[in-house]
């Protein structure tokens, strides 16, 4: 695939993750405890893994629903410029919505879905990222809830790719390139 070689160093382990999931879930059940029924948008594809864990930790009514957007570049730089490649299914208007991102980065892509999501006036938006990397921040905007704060490095593993390889690690690990 003409990537440079790499080996991946594991960074957050499953049992980690599974557990944070059961303290998130609990906030955000506590959150959302008088909404009819809570609709929880998947950012795809990299919050696939994660959304499935989530809403499995939820007693709550909800739906699901995704949104998939598109940066213009390569794999390891997130262009400014976000793209709505495929729609809400659903009318989100007067709705509790919980939105699931993989990571926020330098954070354009959440700040872009939320203004779109907030135009068509739901009754309450909130965000969820697993992992957040606030040292590449550029717009202004921090997830509700965050899984993990980690550094600057880059990561893949329960839904995150690189070059669309490794979402099925069950752990989340960072990518380090080795010399050849
Ligand atoms: P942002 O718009 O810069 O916040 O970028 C968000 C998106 O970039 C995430 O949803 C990921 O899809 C991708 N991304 C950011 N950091 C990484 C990483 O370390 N590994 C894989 N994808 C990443
Ligand atoms: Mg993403």
């Amino acid at each position: 695939m003409g990537e440079k070689p790499y080996v991946i160093d594991q960074m957050i382990s499953a049992k980690s993750i599974a557990a944070r999931i059961e303290e998130l879930a609990r906030e955000i059940t506590t959150e959302f405890a008088e909404t009819e029924k809570l609709v929880v948008v998947g950012l795809l594809r990299g919050s696939f893994v994660f959304i499935a864990d989530l809403v499995r930790e939820l007693p709550l009514p909800v739906e699901v629903d995704f949104v998939e957007t598109s940066s213009y570049g390569n794999a390891m730089e997130s262009s400014r410029e976000v793209r709505i490649l495929k729609d809400l299914r659903g009318d989100i208007e007067g709705r509790d919505v919980l939105v699931v991102e993989d990571i926020v980065d330098t954070g354009h892509t959440l700040a872009h879905v939320l203004t779109l999501l907030q135009s068509r006036k739901p009754r309450k938006l909130r965000t969820i990222a697993l992992l957040d990397k606030p040292s590449r921040r550029e717009a202004a905007i921090k997830a509700d809830w965050t899984g993990f704060e980690i550094p600057d490095e880059f990561v893949v593993g329960y839904g995150i790719d690189y070059a669309q390889r490794n979402r099925n690690l069950p752990y989340i690990g960072k990518v380090r390139f080795t010399e050849t």
